[in-house]
This record gives structure tokens, C-alpha cells and sequence, in this order.
């Protein structure tokens, strides 16, 4: 059965942001399954809707965040939020016009939207968060250079 897993290769590194992932794929999941047995169309809408307003408090989330940390790309990165909360609606209606639902483009839609949104965007706050690490750790390194060096011209 097709699904959607969480691998440690998702991981941000940031463990609010992780667990917030981890639920996202969850919601997307408990939605792939009811769209194999579309008997109950209103859960299913529900479903869809839970996804979305979880959506948006993720990205709220996330954006506060970013601010938290100088993201210099954070105008980037919520614009990129705001085109993938307008993908969800769009598929939100979609779905609600009609009356059969193809759990394969469910599927597909879930992988699609949710990958673009972890690996294409959120990685690089990774990326950013990594480089602002090893700067630190350089400068740390620096600084001792600099101290034991003004310790030898005393000597
Ligand atoms: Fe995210």
C-alpha cells in the first residue's frame, strides 16, 4: 500500500519543525487511506480540511522560526508557503467538486506537495543552520588562535 514514510533523512534538524513534518505526513496519510474506501465523503472533506488549517499553522510556525533565527531567505521561503497553502485549497476544491476520488492522485498529490515543501524548501534552513554552526566553531577556533598567540608574545 502506497503511503507516505518519515525517514531520518527528512529531518531539519530542528525538532519542533521534525515532529511538525512528522504530523503533516501523518494527516497525509489517514487522507490516502480514506480515499481508497471513499464511503464517507464528509470525514474525507474533514480530513482535508484538518490538513489545511494544520498547514498554515506549520508554516506560521515555521516563519516565526526563521525569524527567530535571521533566515536571510525568509521572504523567499513565505512565498513559497503561501503558494503551496494555495496548491492545498485548489486540490481542497477539487476534490470537494468531485464525486469519485482516484486515491492514486491522492497519493501522488501528497508525495508531490509534501516533498516540495520538506526538500525543496526546508532543507535549507538546514543548510543555513549548519553553516551558521561550523561559522561559530571557527570563530571559536580563531579566538583561541588569537589568545594563545598573545599569550606567547608575553612569554
Ligand atoms: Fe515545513
Amino acid at each position: 500500500m502506497g503511503k507516505l514514510e518519515w525517514i531520518d533523512s527528512l529531518s531539519v534538524g530542528v525538532e519542533s519543525i521534525d515532529d511538525e513534518h512528522k504530523k503533516l505526513i501523518k494527516i497525509a496519510n489517514s487522507i490516502i487511506k480514506m480515499s481508497r474506501d471513499f464511503s464517507d465523503t464528509d470525514q474525507f472533506t474533514r480530513a482535508m480540511s484538518y490538513l489545511r488549517e494544520y498547514t498554515v499553522l506549520h508554516f506560521s510556525n515555521e516563519e516565526a522560526y526563521m525569524v527567530s533565527i535571521n533566515y536571510p531567505d525568509l521572504t523567499k521561503h513565505s512565498a513559497e508557503h503561501a503558494r503551496l497553502k494555495r496548491i492545498v485549497k485548489e486540490f481542497q476544491s477539487k476534490i470537494y467538486h468531485k464525486e469519485e476520488i482516484e486515491s492514486d492522485e491522492v497519493l501522488e498529490f501528497m508525495k508531490g506537495w509534501l516533498v516540495a515543501h520538506v526538500l525543496g524548501s526546508d532543507m535549507k534552513i538546514k543548510e543555513y543552520i549548519e553553516e551558521q554552526k561550523a561559522k561559530a566553531i571557527s570563530e571559536k577556533k580563531g579566538k583561541a588562535i588569537i589568545g594563545n598567540s598573545s599569550v606567547k608574545s608575553f612569554s
